[in-house]
């Protein structure tokens, strides 16, 4: 640790440090239980009828996984580091930040020993039980304290935009995770919903949409919003369509939900709405990724030789692709198709490997080695630019075989001899299905492969390194 001079002030760094270091841990358990059950898959042998290695268990595991240990751990980190330097103030609320902390890792290690042991609320994205909701509540709450706190204690009187997004993610999540697990304990690890029958499937997909909106896009702009314009060196392209970018995104995603629900007990008119705003949101989600995109305008030499800014702009492609893809899929006719399909999960792969996943580890290239004193380089480049590689070769093939799996499993379904029966019966279509669940898992082992490269580039960079407190400027307007 460097000797702290009496007098001076700095940025609380360590937790930044904890929730980086977490991210890429959970990341390598997260993509591993998805390797597992996409080789469950191929060969449902490897159940080994096993009730806690089943299926049914790890897919929950997965999700919660990747999204709320790797993801949540990824956005906590970065909206700590990028609130203390746009404020340049340290984060506020003294020991509440290693509450949020310790708290998230127990949430995170709490849902690793139940989800296996089958306990379940059944909600997805939501499945965890009541005791452990609680918990989850009260590290949210700090968390919005201490980022609020640090917001409005600031040096600085402009806002800058990464937190308006990082601000919006946590409001929203809070008030998501409140609503839709309301419930009615019934025993220890055992609940039923406030809610019942249709109304209990709205409020559901109005959680579940909106944790994509909030949780899996709003926190992940607020990471672009700093991490590319920094690693670019340039400014953002335009202030102006940030501003716009955000209300436009934020009001939108709310009315969304209802496309989960087309063809269901939902009114028709819900429905049909749920279709218009998901129209409507392609236009904000691509004024965000070509705000991104664009502040590289002078720059895209920096591509060739840098493949952190690499990760950060491809990010941005799939983010582009995924949200052109979903508004497709949320017409209705469309809908019809690819619902309860592969296609499905192969938009949520593209959203999730591509755009979560790369903006991510670009945003942890860049914070691991200034966070370990090592300067703005990580220990090798080239294991990056490894990585860089095998997951996008890795995400390629996972969603180009779940597409083509998904409109053959639709065309199947769907297909009508003359007389009126089905062309095909379910298991056909099974069948025909194998081989892509095959290259699915060959997409994920190097998409995985390409995690553990970073883990062991970012472990030789934090060992190597000294964990440096960096003192806070003297006040000025830049975003340091
Ligand atoms: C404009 C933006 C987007 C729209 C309008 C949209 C729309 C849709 C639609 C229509 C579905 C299929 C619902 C069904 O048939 O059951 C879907 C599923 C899904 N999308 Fe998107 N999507 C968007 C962006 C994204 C992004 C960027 C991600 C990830 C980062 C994502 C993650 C998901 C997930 C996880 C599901 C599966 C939910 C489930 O059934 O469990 N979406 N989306
Ligand atoms: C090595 C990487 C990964 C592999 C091999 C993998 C594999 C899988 C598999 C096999 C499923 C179940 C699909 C089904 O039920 O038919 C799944 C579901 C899911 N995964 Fe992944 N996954 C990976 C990474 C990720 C990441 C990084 C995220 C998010 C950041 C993610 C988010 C999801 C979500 C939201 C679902 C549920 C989709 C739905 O209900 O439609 N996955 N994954």
């Amino acid at each position: 640790m460097e000797s702290q001079k009496a007098g001076v002030q700095h940025y609380n760094d360590t937790v930044v440090r904890q929730f980086s270091i977490m991210a890429v841990v959970w990341g390598v358990v997260g993509m591993l239980v998805g390797v597992i059950i996409a080789a469950q898959l191929t060969w449902p042998e490897l159940n080994f009828g096993i009730p806690w290695l089943s299926y049914g268990r790890l897919r929950p595991l997965h999700t919660n996984a990747v999204i709320f240990a790797f993801g949540g751990c990824g956005l906590m980190a970065t909206s700590y580091y990028v609130v203390q330097r746009t404020c340049q103030t340290r984060l506020f609320g003294g020991p509440l930040a290693a509450y949020t902390f310790w708290g998230w890792q127990l949430v995170i290690v709490a849902a690793a020993i139940s989800l296996p042991l089958g306990f379940t609320t059944g909600k997805e994205y939501a499945e965890l039980e009541w005791p452990i909701d609680i918990m989850i509540a009260t590290v949210w709450v700090s968390y919005a304290i201490v980022f609020f706190g640090t917001v409005g204690t600031r040096k600085v009187k402009h806002i800058y935009v990464a937190n308006w997004f990082y601000g919006a993610f946590i409001l929203a999540v809070a008030l998501l995770h409140i609503v839709n697990s309301a419930e009615i304990p019934a025993g220890w690890m055992k609940s039923y919903s406030a809610y019942a029958g249709v109304q209990d499937a709205m409020v559901q997909w109005w959680y579940g949409h909106n944790a994509v909106g909030f949780f899996l896009t709003t926190g992940f702009l607020g990471m672009m919003y700093y991490f590319v314009p920094k690693q670019a060196g340039r400014p953002v392209y335009s202030y102006r369509l940030s501003i716009v970018h955000f209300w436009a995104l934020i009001f939108t995603y709310m009315w969304a939900g209802p496309h989960h629900l087309h063809y269901t007990a939902l009114p028709d008119w819900t429905q049909s709405l749920g279709m218009v705003f998901s129209l409507i949101l392609l236009a904000p989600s691509w004024g965000g990724m070509i705000n991104g995109m664009m502040t590289l305008s002078g720059a895209w030499h920096k591509l060739r030789d840098d493949p952190v800014l690499r990760f950060l702009i491809v990010s941005l492609s799939f983010y582009g692709m995924s949200t052109f893809e979903g508004p497709m899929m949320s017409i209705k006719t469309v809908n019809a198709l690819s619902h309860y399909t592969d296609w499905t999960v192969g938009h949520v792969h593209s959203g999730a490997l591509g755009w979560v996943g790369l903006i991510t580890m670009g945003s942890l290239y860049y914070l691991v080695p200034r966070l370990f004193g090592r300067g703005s380089k990580m220990h090798s480049t080239k294991a990056i630019e490894l990585h860089f590689w095998m997951s996008t070769i890795g995400i390629v093939l996972y969603i180009a075989a779940m597409w083509i799996a998904g409109v053959m499993q639709g065309l199947m379904w769907r297909a009508v001899n003359a007389d009126g029966t089905l062309t095909y019966t379910f298991v056909e279509s099974v069948k025909a299905t194998y081989p892509f669940y095959a290259i699915r898992l060959l997409g994920g082992l190097l998409y995985l492969g390409g995690m553990l490269v970073m883990a062991w580039n970012v472990w030789i960079t934090a060992i190597s390194g000294r964990s440096t407190n960096v003192a806070i400027p003297a006040v000025s307007n830049a975003h340091a």
